[in-house]
């Protein structure tokens, strides 16, 4: 991980002291009737020396919800009051504690274990012996802290044994979506909100919902800047062809900005993707403005749940393989951003695919072919 500060007015930010940045905007960017909630999220760099690139990302520190940890504090038996200590953060009360410092919404093993030896569950104990990881993970899977100690009314666990099997709270990362050339002294995010229902409670995720819901404009996030390598080609007249589904989109929504602001002459190609048109297409003005101005040479939409059957990214890809071939034969750099469990592998595959087909070079020839744009930076993904 890149350690980054920044000095202003001779103040460091870093992650250790992150910058408590205005939020000068906050909207869903998710029609009515979609499912949903996207959130565009404008701050205020301003007296942070933070002086980003695009492809960078920034940390957030969030907040958990009080109502979570309402219900961690009735499932305790406490009042929020009693102190409890941290090597870190020294003596708090539990209930800033449990708001800023500790992550509520997973299971943490050392708590099982802890659980597992006051309450005598056996099952739970058999969990939490070393060698069953992928059932503890199932077990975890959808559950959160809370739930252990719900699930146990019986049990008395002290808030001080209880924070000390927690995880501390880590900040989350998100891909800025905008050049700072465009936009001086500004950021912007795209914020895929995390909720879901599980055994009856409807669960936040932390940072998303803490973005989305809980600082809105006018309020403050405590951010850093994370550095990265994604970067674009330093040929202004390379072209670009960018894969970014969903929130995928955030930094081709800077290259883009970036490209325009320079009046650099690349041709550029965005495949993007997400479940309806009507609802989903993040951004969709100003990417069909670029469309419309020539700053986007082509834009190909994938829409999962318009018709009978799923339409992915790299379906409109392997529809388009001869035209992808011919660019990337031109010099094309080749980026791919967003859901790092299956589209990244299913892009790279259909990526795969398009130079076997086209550039008539067998599956170990065409691995080379792509090891080789690797190695010159000319493929490059940022995926999570
Ligand atoms: C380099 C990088 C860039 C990123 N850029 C962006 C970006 O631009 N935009 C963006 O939105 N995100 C981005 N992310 C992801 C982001 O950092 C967070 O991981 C994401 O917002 C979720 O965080 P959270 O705190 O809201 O959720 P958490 O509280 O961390 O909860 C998420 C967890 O909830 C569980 N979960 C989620 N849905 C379900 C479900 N339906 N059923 C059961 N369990 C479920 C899963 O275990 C999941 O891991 C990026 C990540 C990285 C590493
Ligand atoms: N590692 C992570 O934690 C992680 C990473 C990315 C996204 N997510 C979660 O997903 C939710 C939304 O994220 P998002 O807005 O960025 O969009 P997303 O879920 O990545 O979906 C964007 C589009 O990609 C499609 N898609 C699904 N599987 C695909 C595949 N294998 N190949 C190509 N496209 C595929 C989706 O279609 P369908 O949904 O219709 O199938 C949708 O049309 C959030 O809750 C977010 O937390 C989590």
């Amino acid at each position: 991980m890149a350690v980054e500060e920044s000095e202003a007015a001779g103040v460091v930010y870093s992650r250790n002291h992150p910058f408590m940045a205005p939020v000068l905007r906050n909207v869903n960017l998710n029609g009515p009737g979609s499912a949903k909630e996207t959130r565009h999220i404008e701050l205020l760099l301003e007296g942070s020396g933070i002086g980003y690139e695009c492809g960078d990302s920034l940390g957030v520190f969030p907040t958990n919800d009080v109502e979570l940890v309402d219900l961690a504090l009735e499932a305790l038996g406490s009042n929020g009051e009693e102190t409890v200590a941290d090597a870190q953060w020294g003596t708090l009360p539990l209930r800033a504690a449990l708001l800023r410092r500790y992550e509520l919404n997973n299971v943490p093993p050392n708590l099982v274990k802890a659980v597992a030896e006051r309450s005598g569950d056996a099952r739970l104990g058999e969990l939490a012996l070393p060698g069953n990881q992928k059932a503890l993970e199932a077990y975890a899977d959808g559950r959160d802290s809370i739930d252990l100690i719900l699930d146990h009314p019986g049990m008395r666990l002290s808030a001080q044994e209880f924070v000390a099997c927690l995880r501390r709270m880590r900040p989350r990362l998100y891909s800025i979506a905008s050049s700072p050339k465009a936009n001086p002294g500004r950021a912007h995010l795209t914020v895929a909100v995390v909720r879901y229902e599980h055994r009856g409670r409807s669960r936040l995720g932390v940072a998303s919902t803490y973005l989305a819901e809980r600082i809105g404009e006018g309020g403050f996030a405590p951010i850093f800047l994370h550095r990265s390598k994604f970067r674009m080609p330093e040929d202004g007249a390379a072209p670009m062809i960018m894969v970014g589904p969903g929130t995928g989109v955030a930094p081709f929504r800077a290259f883009l900005q970036e490209r325009e602001a320079l009046g650099q002459r690349g041709d550029n190609w965005l495949f993007f993707g997400d479940q309806r048109g009507a609802t989903d297409f993040l951004y969709g003005p100003e990417f069909e403005a670029m469309r419309d101005k020539g700053l986007l040479s082509r834009l190909s939409l994938a829409w999962s749940r318009e018709g009978p059957r799923k339409v992915y990214v790299q379906h409109l890809m392997l529809e388009a393989g001869a035209e992808i071939w011919s660019w990337l034969e031109r010099g094309a750099h080749f980026y791919v951003c967003g859901d790092a469990s299956r589209m990244a592998a299913e892009v790279d595959a259909a990526l795969r695919q398009i130079v076997r087909d086209h550039g008539g070079r067998d599956e170990d020839a065409a691995g080379e072919y792509l090891e080789a744009m690797k190695k010159v930076r000319r493929y490059q993904r940022d995926v999570y």
